[in-house]
């Protein structure tokens, strides 16, 4: 009986609790293709899986990890063989799904991306879902604004010292855009200027310059993880036709807004969900990671192995990560 290694969370009177343990190959669920995991990455929603949070993973004991990349063992899929590099993101992997952060995974051939030639594997999973979701939310705004790019335009990033909003700092700067990151973190100034970032402002600095319902015309762009008192800060400080794009909530569920940006600006709130999206867009976004927008993402990532993710779970659910969280098992 063929066994691996992985991160599992299980309930207990205490809360959840983590350990590492040996699984069996047979437990997996069904699926066409049957991929030995290479590595995977840390995200937001993983923290909240492994920490028995409502409304993520249904059952545990639970193994968790939105994001994998690795080599195809078995395949049922004609268009998949045995050696293919894949990276599966989002659906239900690691949801209720035995996820990335055990050796091997087995899902729906419709889940899985071919890895594009210009991409590693390992750089796919430092980016992973919050690259994805970056790189997503970079071309939402583009789409709005008539795929003119980002020569010459302002742009805001907040949570900018964490997942999404790091790789959204550095790819904006890449092509362009003189990017404002807001952080919690005053102590992360120099790296996110060494990210790109042309000013580094604080929660709080924010608060003064930007006026709700309707303050001074800022930015043309915004990628907002936050939501809350920021998003409502965000929406009120965009120049005519800009646009946010949300795809976060570690500030809460809910924000305020009225309806001036809209009426008065022309602006627009366009909402990212890089979970349940077509597969073909998903290939979109790597593809360009793969060429135009190839990212040095070296002072961002630190690798761990499933040992050392406890301590780093806790981390990203205090709000405390900085830049990526890869994850190895080899
Ligand atoms: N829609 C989608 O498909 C999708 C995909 C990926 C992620 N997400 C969501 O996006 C969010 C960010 O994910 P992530 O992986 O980037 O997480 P992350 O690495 O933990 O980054 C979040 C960052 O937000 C800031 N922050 C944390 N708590 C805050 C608070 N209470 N108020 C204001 N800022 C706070 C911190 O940065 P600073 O200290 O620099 O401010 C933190 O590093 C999560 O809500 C996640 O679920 C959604």
């Amino acid at each position: 009986m063929k066994t691996f290694k992985a991160l599992e969370s299980a309930k207990t009177e205490q809360g959840n609790k983590i350990s590492i343990i040996e699984k069996n190959i047979d437990d997996l669920p069904e699926g066409e293709l049957l991929i030995k995991v290479n590595y995977s990455s840390l995200n937001y929603k993983d923290a909240l899986s492994a920490s028995g949070s409502p409304g993520v993973t249904r059952t545990y004991p639970h193994t968790p990890g939105i994001d994998a990349v690795g080599f195809i063992e078995e395949s049922t899929d004609a268009n998949f063989k045995e050696g293919d590099c894949v990276i599966v993101t989002g659906y239900d992997l690691g949801m209720n799904t035995s996820g990335g952060f055990g050796q091997y995974i087995r899902v729906p051939s419709s889940w899985a991306v071919m890895l594009p030639s210009g991409l590693s594997d390992r750089d796919s999973m430092c980016l992973g879902t919050a690259g994805l979701t970056a790189g997503l939310s970079i071309q939402a705004l583009d789409d709005f604004n008539g795929n003119q790019g980002f020569e010459s335009s302002s742009s805001i990033v907040t949570g900018s010292t964490g997942g999404v909003g790091s790789i959204a700092v550095m790819l904006l700067s890449k092509l362009s855009s003189s990017v404002t990151a807001v952080t919690g973190k005053e102590s992360e100034k120099a790296l996110l200027q060494s990210l790109g970032a042309s000013e580094v402002i604080s929660r709080e600095e924010l608060a003064e310059i930007s006026r709700t319902p309707i303050g001074k015309t800022i930015w043309d762009f915004g990628v907002d993880v936050v939501s809350g008192n920021i998003l409502t800060l965000l929406l009120a400080s965009l120049k005519p036709g800009g646009a946010v794009a949300c795809s976060g909530l570690v500030g809460g569920p809910s924000f305020e807004s009225s309806i001036f940006p809209f009426i008065l600006r022309g602006n627009a709130l366009l909402g990212i969900d890089s979970v349940e999206i077509p597969l073909h867009k998903k290939l979109q976004v790597w593809e360009r990671f793969a060429s135009d927008w190839k990212l040095d993402l070296s002072a961002l990532v630190r690798e761990v192995k499933l040992e050392e993710l406890e301590k780093e779970i806790s981390t990203i659910l205090d709000g405390g990560q900085v830049g990526r969280v890869l994850v190895d098992l080899n």
